[in-house]
């Protein structure tokens, strides 16, 4: 598993402790987190490390067009449907003594759910088109980056299925939550490109800071993106973190970029302060703490634009939920942590659509 899920960070370690667990009993995992945190590499540990005999099989249910996912995940028999010219195993059968990784399950339609729920209830399918019930060994794990919770209540999923799926679910955490995790991430990326490619960057300490300071909406899968951009406009280079914020994340070329290697010595940074060094000191030694206001400040460095409402927002009904989520739904309660009157949290709540937990 080491060498799938990679990072050493807390949140990533309790992540491995997770999958390791897991992966020695049957049960239904569910994967869930923004994307490209790594819901498909931790699949693939899950499997590695559960040591059954089959195959790992894929189904991305939101690629597959809803007409042809019945034949796709259950198979059908010879004749069942118009073009249906021979026998064909679906990918549950395929799964048999492996794994199903059911992706984007938050996307499967309202009309195979309950078919869905029937195979997982009873361990068993029948092909389109067929009468025979196959009896599985399954191993079941399914991913989302939606919230099913809001879909069951619209009444696109059955709260049925997602009880059967939620047996054991792993909340996959963002990049920005394990910034400690980002120079082995880059290391590792690195290694990668440089089996097809001789010539790779190296990120100096501002650069790598740079990496760390940047939120990351697109989690490792941007941090990839962007360090294979760096291995192409950079091949053999020193990177700083001005190239990071101006030519990597905003993606701008340098203006002459056949005198690139000039450029480094004129955008070095410049040497810190005393007391910006020492604020980055204390930054760098606690990322838990709360993020100082004026850390925003540097957002344009990344961005040419920021959604302020939306972000004030989000922050507003993040740190809501968290407080009823730790008073265990009590308004009252919250509304201390929280240091505004039950009156004020009760507006919000509304305002912003964030339902209680349970009652008081
Ligand atoms: N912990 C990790 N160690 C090594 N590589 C990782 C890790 N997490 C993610 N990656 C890499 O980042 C990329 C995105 O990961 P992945 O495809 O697993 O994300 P995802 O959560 O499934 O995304 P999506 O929601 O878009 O399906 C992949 O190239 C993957 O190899
Ligand atoms: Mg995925």
């Amino acid at each position: 598993m080491e060498e799938i899920i990679k990072g050493n960070s807390k949140a990533t370690t309790e992540l491995k402790k997770l999958v390791n667990l897991v992966s020695k009993s049957n049960s239904t995992v569910l994967l869930r987190g923004e994307t490209g945190c790594g819901k498909d590499v931790v699949a693939q540990a899950i499997h590695h490390s559960s040591e059954r005999e089959g195959d790992l099989i894929n189904v991305n249910c939101a690629a597959i067009p809803s007409e042809l996912l019945e034949s796709e995940l259950f198979g059908h028999e010879k004749g069942s449907f118009t073009g249906a010219d021979s026998l064909r195993q679906g990918r549950f059968e395929l799964s048999n003594n492996g794994t199903l990784f059911l992706d984007e399950i938050g996307d499967m339609p309202m009309s195979l759910q309950a078919k869905l729920l029937r195979a997982i209830e009873t361990k068993s399918i029948q092909r389109v088109g067929g009468k025979k019930e196959i009896k599985l060994d399954l191993r079941l794990v399914c991913a989302t980056h939606q919230n099913i919770e809001k879909k069951i209540d619209d009444g696109s999923f059955r709260a049925d299925l997602f009880f059967r799926i939620n047996v054991f679910p792993i909340e996959i955490p963002t990049l920005s939550e394990r910034k400690e995790d980002i120079p082995i991430l880059v290391d590792h990326i690195i290694n990668e490109i440089s089996l097809n490619q001789e010539l790779v960057p190296k990120f100096d300490t501002s650069a790598m800071r740079a990496l760390q300071e940047y939120i990351w909406p697109g989690n490792v899968r941007e941090l990839k993106n962007v360090i294979e951009r760096a291995a192409i406009i950079f091949p053999n280079t020193i990177i700083k973190s001005n190239n990071v914020k101006e030519n990597l994340i905003k993606i701008s070329l340098p203006d002459r970029i056949e005198e690139k290697e000039g450029l480094w010595d004129m955008t070095g940074d410049l040497p810190l302060t005393k007391e910006s060094n020492n604020n980055l000191t204390k930054q760098n030694e606690d990322f838990s703490q709360l993020p100082h206001p004026k850390h925003y400040r540097k957002w344009f460095d990344y961005m040419d634009k920021i959604d302020l409402r939306r972000h004030l927002s989000e922050i507003e009904i993040n740190l809501i939920e968290a407080a009823l989520q730790i008073n265990s739904g009590s308004v009252t309660k919250s509304a201390d942590s929280l240091k505004i009157n039950r009156t004020t949290l009760i507006e919000k709540m509304k305002k912003l659509s964030i339902r209680k937990i349970n009652d008081e």
